[in-house]
């Protein structure tokens, strides 16, 4: 549950999945209820590792019936939006520290009829988001430095859920989606909640777990 007594959403992360097996990884966490998948993109640029590309998404659209969480790091994000869109992309999410123009890129996510995101890095502070906040369906607040799975959970993560929250309930506009990403287990998704959060990324820790339906559960709390 969050903080307000809703159901947090679970969104596994395809990074820690057998890629070699991946039609079966991603049915296993489907079945045990996750509710979206979340697809790390990496350019080699932005983070230094290269994942996936929009033929990744596509397939994954054609053999899955959850929503796709898609998380661009990558540079200059705003020349990958039609072909992700394309591929079935149900959200994107770029990056502040990637985007000069981010208003309008938020702006121009929504109008092809996607849903969007903006990410921002442990190093970024929330003050650096406040001014998109009305364009904007969901902050991923980095609870790592981006590019790789399995680090651990950046403590200060806590403090800029708090702040996000209580700076939309102060000046009255509706909070976004709040996404944790990054050394989310049952414990740190546990802090992640308390502080605000309503939607958790997990890596390893689903894709590591015996059980993947218990792992999903206790992260729901
Ligand atoms: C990191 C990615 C994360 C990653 C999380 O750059 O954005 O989504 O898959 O992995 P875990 O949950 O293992 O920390
Ligand atoms: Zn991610």
């Amino acid at each position: 549950m969050t903080r307000n007594g809703t159901q947090v959403v679970v969104a596994p992360s395809i990074l820690a999945a057998k890629i070699g097996i991946l039609e079966q990884e991603v049915a296993s966490v489907e079945k045990a209820g996750a509710d979206w998948l979340h697809v790390d993109v990496m350019d080699g640029t932005f983070v230094p590792p290269i994942t996936f590309g929009a033929n990744v998404v596509e397939s994954l659209k054609a053999k899955s019936a959850l929503f796709l969480d898609v998380h661009l790091m990558v540079v200059q994000p705003e020349r990958h939006f039609q072909p992700f869109k394309d591929a079935g992309a149900d959200r994107l999410i770029i990056h502040q520290e990637t985007c000069p123009h981010l208003h309008r890129s938020l702006s121009e996510i929504r109008s092809m009829g996607m849903k969007n995101g903006v990410a921002i890095n442990p190093g970024t502070p929330v003050e650096a988001i406040h001014d998109v906040l009305d364009v904007c369906d969901l902050v991923l607040i980095m609870s790592v430095n981006p590019g790789w799975g399995g680090q651990p959970f950046i403590q200060s993560s806590l403090g800029k859920i708090r702040q996000l929250v209580s700076h939309c309930d102060a000046i009255g506009i509706p909070r976004p989606v709040v996404e944790v990403d990054g050394g989310i287990n049952d414990a740190t998704g546990a802090l992640c909640r308390a502080a605000g959060a309503t939607a958790l990324v997990a890596g390893s820790y689903i894709f590591g777990a015996p059980d993947r339906v218990d792992a999903i559960r206790r992260l729901r709390g």
